[in-house]
Order: structure tokens, then sequence, then C-alpha cells
């Protein structure tokens, strides 16, 4: 009776129902069974000696983190579309792959896209919190009065996958979409999106969307001076963290120079800058752009046959790069 160990596995966070036990049949997995994530000592004493290992954005993947993990790490199995938490040089220098969740959530965080820059224009949030609050109000041709979208022009900074889905969400509202990205789309993808420079977008988007990934060239792109070129009574829509400075954003709300802004998730979470908190006109959305039960389900089984693919000896089904 010889028989080979199952390859030992480390899932960093309780998954979607159902998700972890497909690793049952072929790995010994331990799960952090929790919806917080570990700690840090904990996390790099968990990832000792595993074969792969499944990671949320919370967890830092690093030199130090594959120090720990050591020589047998096959796989690093990111369940989250981007990757900024992780040091890909390092896992490349290691010859470790590493795989993310993309296309599974492209829908969900077009749509959470849309709820926000709507819940923006049309200050829902603000709404909801008066009538909680008791205020007495009435209906009022001057009551709470927002944006209106059709004919607004819509600017999208990265016309990735989720990119397009908002742009294409955007026809349904008559607006005309610009966009910038690093690199023009090909004509038949743009589907009538107009490409300008980065400058451009921004002083040509009364409101703009930003969905681009974090990278070190992506990081608070729009700084101060940048929120400065979008037209005056802007709003502004983030769906990736790190692009947009939070504080800068928050004088820009304060001095009137946006109407409104909302944000789905933040450079330091859980972190929300006070400054920010204060802003009547943020709609602030605790990082929920992919959280819908089919698009969660699917994202952990992703992240469970990227590790499956590769400890059966191949590559991972969707390698991040
Ligand atoms: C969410 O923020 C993701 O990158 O999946």
């Amino acid at each position: 009776m010889n028989e080979k160990p199952l390859p030992p596995v480390l899932v960093t966070r309780r998954l979607a129902p159902g998700v972890t036990e497909r690793l049952a049949a072929s790995c010994a997995f331990d799960l952090h069974d929790d919806d917080l994530p570990m700690g840090r000592a904990e996390l790099l004493k968990a990832v000792r000696g595993r074969s792969a290992v499944i990671t949320t954005l919370d967890d830092v993947v690093d030199g130090e983190f594959l120090d720990a993990a050591g020589p047998g790490l096959r796989i690093v199995a990111n369940h989250a579309v981007g990757t900024h938490n992780i040091d890909l040089a390092a896992c490349a220098a290691r010859g470790v792959p590493v795989s993310n969740t993309p296309g599974v959530l492209t829908a969900a965080t077009a749509d959470m896209a849309w709820a926000l820059l709507l819940a923006a224009t049309r200050r829902l949030g603000e709404g909801e919190r008066w009538l909680r609050s008791g205020r007495p109000w009435a209906w009022a041709p001057n009551f709470l009065l927002g944006v209106e979208l059709a004919g607004t022009p819509l600017g999208i900074l990265g016309m990735g996958r989720i990119g397009q889905a908002v742009a294409r969400r955007a026809r349904a509202f008559d607006m005309p979409v610009s966009y910038h990205n690093r690199t023009r789309l090909p004509e038949e993808q743009e589907q009538g999106a107009r490409w300008l420079p980065l400058e451009e977008l921004l002083a040509q988007s009364p409101v703009l969307v930003v969905t681009c990934p974090l990278t070190a060239a992506t990081r608070h792109l729009l700084d101060a001076e940048r929120i400065a070129l979008l037209p005056a009574g802007a709003v502004l829509v983030s769906m990736t963290a790190g692009i947009v400075d939070e504080p800068a954003l928050a004088a820009a709300l304060d001095g009137g120079a946006l109407f409104a802004a909302a944000v789905d998730n933040f450079e330091h979470e859980p972190a929300v800058p006070a400054q920010l908190l204060a802003q009547e006109r943020a709609v602030l959305a605790p990082h929920l752009g992919s959280a819908t039960v089919r698009t969660r389900q699917a994202m952990g089984n992703l992240a469970v046959d990227n590790v499956l693919a590769v400890l059966a000896g191949g590559r991972p089904v969707t390698e991040a790069g």
C-alpha cells in the first residue's frame, strides 16, 4: 500500500458553496473557513509546503510568501480578475504560474458600475439617508435633482472586458461613448465608441467610469490634476481601487468640482477614507463589483479549475500575465 499522498492545497477564504469541495477527490486541502482574511503570520505559516494556493486580493503574494511556501508550490490561483496583490515577477522568477478569474465576472461588474452610476447621478444614497433619518420631506420641483443620462457623453477609462460591457449597456441609455485604453481597440470591437487620449477623454466626460486594471502604470493615474480636467459637475465612478487618488477625489467633491462620485473598492481596504465617508455626494460600496451568487460560484470554480489543471500536470486554464 504505497499510495502517493494527495497534493496539499491551501484555500485562504471561504468560497461559494460546493466549490472548495471539488478539490477533495484529488487534493488534501485546508480551508480558512471564514469571510475575513487570514493574518499575515497565519498565512505565511499556513502556506508552508503547499502545492497550490487559492488566494484573494487581501493576500499579498510576494517573495516572502513564496519563500514561506517553499519550492513545492506549483500555482497561485487568485480568486479575482485583478492580480495587484501578487508580485508576478517574483512568481515568474520561481517558475510558479499565477491564474486569475477573467471573463466570469464581467457582466456582474459592469452591472454594478451602472448601479453606482445611476445611484450617483440620481442621488439615491442621499435620498435613502434622508428618509431613514426621519427628516421631513415633500416632493418638490427642486428636491434632490440629479444628472440626466440620455444624450450625456460617457467616458470609459479602461476598455477591457468590463469596460466594453459597460459600453454595451450605455446604448440602452442613449449615451455616446468615448474611451481611453493603452491601445486602441480594433474598430469592430469598439462598437461605435471613440478612442481618445487620456487628457481629452477626461475633458470630454461629464460621466466617467474607471475600469482599468491596477498596475504600476495606472496607480493614481487620476490624481488631483487629472480629476480637475473633468468638466465642471462631472460624475466619476471608480470600479478599480488605486487608480483614483481617494483624498483628491474627496477634495474635488468637497470643493463642488464634481457633482457626485461612486467608489466600489478602496486602496487600503477595509479602510475607507474619512474624507469620502463625510461626502453626501459619494456613493460608497464595500467591494461588491462581482458579488452575485452566480458570479462568485463561477469565480470559485475557475480558481479550482486552475488548481486542478496544474496539479494534473497541465497549464492553468486562465493564466494571468
Ligand atoms: C475584484 O476586485 C477583482 O479583481 O476580481
